[in-house]
């Protein structure tokens, strides 16, 4: 299976919002990476619930790739309408029980996931590899598109692949964060499943993003 490519909405056309995610959904791109924000977990805010559930309105393939930057995401999970064919990526920093939170997004009929930041150590996931799909392994710290990437994310990706192999399961890895045209072919080698692309790649106003789409898929199939 190729590489799975996930935009970050954060970094689209703000005032086309609707079209943006149409596009995307023609060109057969699988998710829709929407960044939630607290601005107490991160110091930012980008969409509020209401938005994130009306993403789903355009939606007819592309599923939502939700990455809840806040405390305690369960608070969120009825307003944003987490259900069946979301992906939900929730932090193990921001949560007092991350298992309890893990399985109210399984028992929605969505995919959970486990976020970690870039100081946290990868042998945390071991605790979570029962109850999730996938892992999110931030390559920035979180909170803002733009930014260089963290010290040790390539090594810390290949720690984590590896530890994903050795426990057997089929979790698929996603990296968020200055997933640019360099590095991502590197991230591929090295083992990620699925990429956040924001303002380093598909949204960098290098390409259109019909031709930005198609290049990302041919680096990292
Ligand atoms: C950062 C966000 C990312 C970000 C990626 O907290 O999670 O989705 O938008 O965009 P770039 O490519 O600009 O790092
Ligand atoms: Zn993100």
């Amino acid at each position: 299976m190729g590489g799975i490519l996930s935009p970050s909405v954060m970094c689209a056309d703000l005032l086309n919002l609707y079209s943006e995610i149409e596009k995307l959904d023609s060109l057969g791109v699988e998710f829709l990476h929407i960044d939630f924000m607290d601005n107490k977990f991160v110091p930012n805010i980008t969409f509020d619930t209401n938005m994130v559930k009306s993403f789903k309105r355009p939606m007819k393939n592309i599923r939502r790739d939700i990455h809840i930057m806040a405390f305690e995401p369960q608070n969120y999970f009825d307003k944003m309408e987490i259900g069946q064919g979301d992906f939900v990526s929730v932090h193990y920093e921001a949560c007092e029980n991350p298992h309890e939170v893990l399985a109210e997004i399984r028992n929605r009929g969505a995919s959970p996931s486990i976020a970690i930041s870039p100081d946290t150590p990868v042998e945390t996931v071991c605790d979570f590899l029962d109850e999730v799909d996938g892992v999110l392994l931030m390559t920035v710290y979180p909170g803002f598109a733009g930014q260089p990437m963290a010290p040790n994310s390539m090594e810390r990706l290949s720690k984590l692949k590896q530890i994903i192999v050795d426990s057997g399961k089929d979790i698929i890895l996603e990296v968020d964060g200055h997933v640019s045209w360099d590095h991502c072919q590197e991230m591929r080698a090295r083992g990620a499943d699925m990429f956040v692309a924001g303002s380093s790649s598909v949204y960098g106003k290098d390409y259109p993003i019909d031709e930005a789409v198609k290049k990302f898929y041919q680096l990292v199939k």
